[in-house]
């Protein structure tokens, strides 16, 4: 009798047990995916209407893992159009500039729950063999969305590139572009670095970063050097401006975006019109790599690749003052032109 009434006690403690560990693991995997996965708030604005479907919470976990799988190319065309998945043209481009900052902002916005990344560069707009492969190309390396989600790519050339404002605005003129900066000199710096590195692995040689920025023969900054040219930023943004009216930019503090990502994002959510979903419990700061890293949930957090954050080889400082002092007038017309000023000295 006895050992039966134990027995008994045995098994309702399991079966308590258990139900105990299922609700704490359910609550747990909640609480990691629910701010990423939630059926989204009205996103208002430019970009048109929206579907109300939403997703049953039950399958958001599910239905994640299906995204994934879509994107790697091993959905079926029934399971796509069960889903209701399309492959969006982007709402938003992040635009530039090289090195200031383009990937860790656009992973930052795919911590969105309405943002869905194109995670190559495309380089449709600003290479001629890729444009010439029409707009149904470009949108088939789309990733695959939901539609009440917004897609954003991002190739840093097309701020640079001639032809590129004029290419995008016949695709859709009222598209949101994203611009990131840097302090010039810096960005120039890091744009070199990049170059440095690249040759390096090559066993190549390369001049040092002196004698490419300042012309042996004037003395002054030279002009013709690509990496001083893409900081002239202001030049570049005139060309765009031709095409598109500064509403239509947003303008990100690339180096706030290193030290406090948070309140970045939140002017790029606002300018995007999303609601404000990313949170600090996104952002953690990682101090082997020295920067910010992301977390979507519990279970799944990542750093940018390690040729984001590199070290910059010293630079002469009077070479330095002297490119400070080229950039200063373009600064001053960037600040005027977009109504976002920097402490750039
Ligand atoms: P450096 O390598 O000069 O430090 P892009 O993606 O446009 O090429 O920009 C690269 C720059 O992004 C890096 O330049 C780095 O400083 C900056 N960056 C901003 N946030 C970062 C982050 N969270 N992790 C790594 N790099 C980040």
């Amino acid at each position: 009798m006895l050992f039966k009434q134990q027995a008994l006690l045995r098994q309702k403690l399991f079966v308590l047990g258990s139900l105990a560990i299922g609700s704490l693991l359910y609550l747990v995997a909640r609480v990691g995916s629910l701010d990423r996965l939630q059926p989204l708030c009205p996103i208002d604005g430019r970009f048109g209407s929206r579907s109300q479907d939403e997703i049953p919470l039950r399958a958001l976990q599910f239905k994640r893992g299906l995204l994934h799988e879509f994107r790697k190319g091993n959905a079926t065309k029934e399971q796509i159009r069960l889903h209701n998945l399309v492959q969006q043209l982007p709402k938003a481009i992040i635009i530039g500039v090289r090195k200031g900052g383009t990937r860790a902002l656009l992973e930052m916005l795919n911590l969105h729950p309405a943002v869905v990344k194109a995670s190559q560069e495309i380089h449709f707009f600003d290479n001629d063999e890729n444009y010439a492969k029409g707009i149904e190309w470009y949108r088939k390396k789309m990733p695959f969305s939901y539609p009440h989600q917004i897609t954003i790519e991002k190739s840093p050339a097309y701020f640079i590139t001639e032809e590129v404002p004029e290419r995008i605005y016949k695709m859709n003129s009222s598209i949101k572009l994203l611009i990131i900066v840097r302090e010039p000199t810096t960005r120039a710096i890091s744009d070199y670095t990049q170059v440095l590195e690249g040759k390096e692995r090559k066993n190549k040689t390369y001049y040092k970063f002196e004698k490419l920025a300042i012309d042996p023969n004037t003395c002054e900054v030279n002009t013709k050097y690509k990496a001083v040219r893409t900081s002239i930023y202001t030049k570049h943004l005139e060309r765009w401006l031709k095409y598109f009216p500064i509403e239509q930019f947003h303008i990100v503090d690339g180096d706030r975006l290193i030290t406090e990502p948070l309140p970045e994002l939140q002017l790029v959510e606002k300018f995007l019109n999303l609601p404000p979903r990313i949170s600090q419990y996104n952002l953690y700061f990682n101090a082997t790599r020295g920067f910010y890293c992301l977390r979507f949930n519990i279970v799944f957090n990542k750093c940018l690749a390690g040729s984001k954050g590199r070290i910059h080889p010293e630079v002469d400082t009077s070479v330095i003052t002297k490119l400070r002092k080229f950039f200063h007038p373009f600064n001053q017309k960037f600040y005027q032109i977009t109504g976002r000023t920097f402490n750039w000295p």
